[in-house]
């Protein structure tokens, strides 16, 4: 099937590359030229494990185009996924001036009937917003569709590839069947398409991730309860999850979720409840909750300090949001980098792959080690902000060396208490017994 992509963000891109390795011909078009000119010559703008290879052999087998024209990418396609960007506006409330000015382009550009589906996260409501648009400027026939997109950055071509569920919400026969042929590839193998009506395919976008949130958030007041009555998370969690009607992923404590999805759609879930009158007091708790979580350490690093971090030269470890992204969005680094620069400490920081866009943010106001032991030259303490793999099993003796004073502040649970007892450390992390 031919099919246009319009947007290569995260998503778009993710989607184009992996429906071209489905064997489609897939065309991604953006307004942005010089984008467009470096992915041409096989430059991939985002990091994301496994995409090179793929984008590179698509591109090579004449399956995967780039152009910032979109009528000739229309002309060319039956379907046309949106995967526009739609941040939170001040209130909150997802911003479609993206989706509608394309929804626009499109109701003046098409000839013949094409199915257009929505990829990006968007309020209930949007396709037919998005129908409306169109349908203001043209009498050609269309379907829109929504196709929520459910990819973990990180792990974004195997989610792709290997969903757990395919959502397609529309009522229209004819476009659920081109939908369908569009998934054969993965109902062959036993991955369900779910279809439902096009409202209640946009909610669950936002309820699965609101849910996940949740999940975290839940968690995370467990670890904090854990504390204060002498409980260990670890335990609690693994009790927890073998309850198959829980299970056991996210269930990790740390220091809060972070990302360009969480934190957004939980946002813009509390906001269209609000225009409809209705309160998500969970979501709203759940906000609150994890706001505080994010920097929940800092006032176990002042403790420490006993009230004065002036002058602390504090190691950190991770700055990406999460693990396997060099993502910054609303990464729990930057809160606590914030506060600990206003109370007088300096930081040194490493993170595998993220120093470069948290420069961007931050440029000199932190410096940055070249390697996670150089880090700790000197340093009174060390806050772990993600979990990468590499921090999980460190060399204790050379940490011991490099570091001023012996303290490990892990906001993400990195090690396993029995790791770090017999190292004398000061180690405290979320949910766990504070050794000392
Ligand atoms: C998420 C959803 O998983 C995905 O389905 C959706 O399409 C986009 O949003 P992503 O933002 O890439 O994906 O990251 P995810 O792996 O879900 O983690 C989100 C945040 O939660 C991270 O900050 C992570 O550190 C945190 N997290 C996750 C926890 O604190 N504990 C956990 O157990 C799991």
């Amino acid at each position: 099937m031919n099919i246009t992509i319009v947007g290569t963000g995260y998503v778009g891109l993710v989607t184009g590359t992996t429906l071209a390795e489905l064997g489609n011909t897939v065309y991604c078009v953006d307004i942005d030229a010089k984008k467009v000119e470096r992915m041409k010559k096989g430059i991939v703008p985002i990091y994301e494990p496994g995409l090179e290879e793929i984008f590179l052999r698509n591109i090579q087998a004449q399956r995967l185009f780039f152009t910032t024209d979109l009528k000739e990418a229309l002309e060319k396609s039956e379907v046309i996924y949106l995967a526009l960007p739609t941040p939170p506006g001040e209130d909150g409330s997802a911003d479609l001036s993206y989706v509608i000015s394309v929804a626009n382009q499109i109701g003046d550009l098409i000839t013949d009937y094409k199915v257009i589906v929505n990829k990006s996260t968007v309020p209930v409501g949007t396709a037919e917003i998005v129908r409306k648009t169109i349908a203001a400027k043209t009498d050609v026939p269309f379907d829109v569709v929504s196709n929520p997109e459910f990819l973990r950055e990180g792990f974004a071509i195997d989610d792709s590839m290997n969903p757990a569920r395919v959502i397609v919400g529309s009522e229209s026969e004819k476009a659920q069947e081109i939908m369908a042929k569009i998934y054969q590839p993965f109902t062959n193998i036993g991955i369900p398409i779910i279809f439902m009506d096009e409202k209640s395919s946009e909610l669950t976008k936002y309820a699965a991730n609101s849910f996940l949130a949740v999940k975290i958030t839940f968690m995370n007041e467990i670890a904090n309860y854990c504390e204060k009555v002498g409980a260990d998370v670890d335990k609690v969690r693994l009790g927890m999850g073998s309850d198959d009607r829980i299970g056991h992923r996210f269930l990790f404590p740390g220091i809060g979720y972070g990302g360009s999805c969480f934190p957004k759609d939980v946002k813009a879930l509390i906001r269209s409840g609000k225009q409809e009158g209705f309160d998500f007091q969970i979501l709203e708790a759940t906000e609150e909750v994890n706001q505080a979580q994010k920097t929940i350490l800092i006032s176990e690093i002042e403790q420490y300090f006993k009230g004065d971090l002036k002058g602390k030269k504090i190691a950190l470890w991770g700055l990406a949001f999460k693990a396997n992204t060099d993502d910054m969005r609303e990464a729990s680094s930057l809160d606590n980098i914030k506060i600990l620069l206003e109370k007088g400490a300096s930081i040194t920081a490493f993170d595998t792959i993220a120093e470069e866009n948290a420069r961007q943010i931050l440029g000199d106001q932190i410096s940055y080690a070249k390697d996670m032991y150089s880090a700790l030259e000197d340093a009174d303490c060390l806050l772990i902000a993600t979990e990468w793999s590499e921090f999980k099993n460190p060399n204790f003796e050379l940490m011991a060396e490099k570091m001023k004073t012996k303290a490990i502040f892990d906001g993400r649970n990195m090690f396993a208490l029995e790791q770090v007892e017999d190292k004398g450390f000061f180690y405290k992390s979320i949910g766990r017994k504070t050794l000392n």
